[in-house]
């Protein structure tokens, strides 16, 4: 999928939460962005077909996973995540895809496996594990230079800026339980 044609399906989704987003829009939304490039790397050794940034499944994961700290303005933010999902997924008739979009997006902050390698709730995991720490430590077998590449094409725009500054924040005011949405 051209990225053009990728990103106005990741605004469709995101659209009604613009102004949720506010000024970290950008950021956020070029962070589901280098995911879905992310989950194709990614899925490459499996022969997905059409690939995941193809899939509505992923499409609606990426879009919604972390919208949450915006929407229900909170870091605790999987369960309202969700949630917006499956309106997605119920809006445009997809109720079959409502277990397994809960699963992509309820386990991808677990630091252990989820699943199996070739499991899309493991593929969107380590994909989003790889964007958060930036490819610094080369995970999965995504190279730095790949990462490089998906930089250049959607910049970072602020965005683990912000994580920071939300997670700094969250420790502040709940000292006991500061990464809430962190699965063992
Ligand atoms: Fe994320």
């Amino acid at each position: 999928m051209s990225t053009s044609i990728l990103r106005a399906a990741v605004d469709r989704r995101l659209e009604p939460w613009f102004d949720h987003l506010g000024e970290d829009r950008i950021g956020y939304t070029n962070h589901v962005l280098r995911v879905l490039r992310l989950c194709d790397v990614l899925a490459a050794a499996y022969g997905f077909e059409p690939v995941p940034s193809e899939r509505e499944e992923f499409l609606t994961s990426a879009a919604f996973h972390d919208l949450g700290v915006w929407t229900a303005g909170t870091f605790d933010y999987l369960a309202p995540s969700v949630d917006l999902a499956v309106a997605w997924l119920r809006d445009i008739a997809r109720p079959d895809l409502i277990p397994v979009v809960t699963n992509m997006i309820g386990e991808h902050h677990r630091l252990r496996s989820a699943a199996a390698p070739s499991d899309r709730v493991e593929i969107f995991r380590r994909a989003d594990a790889v964007d958060v720490e930036m490819g610094r430590l080369g995970r999965f077998g995504v190279s730095r230079a790949e990462y490089r590449r998906l930089e250049a094409e959607f910049p970072d725009a602020g965005f683990h800026r912000r994580l920071l500054q939300l997670g700094a924040k969250r420790l502040r005011t709940h000292p006991l339980s500061p990464l809430p949405m962190i699965k063992w």
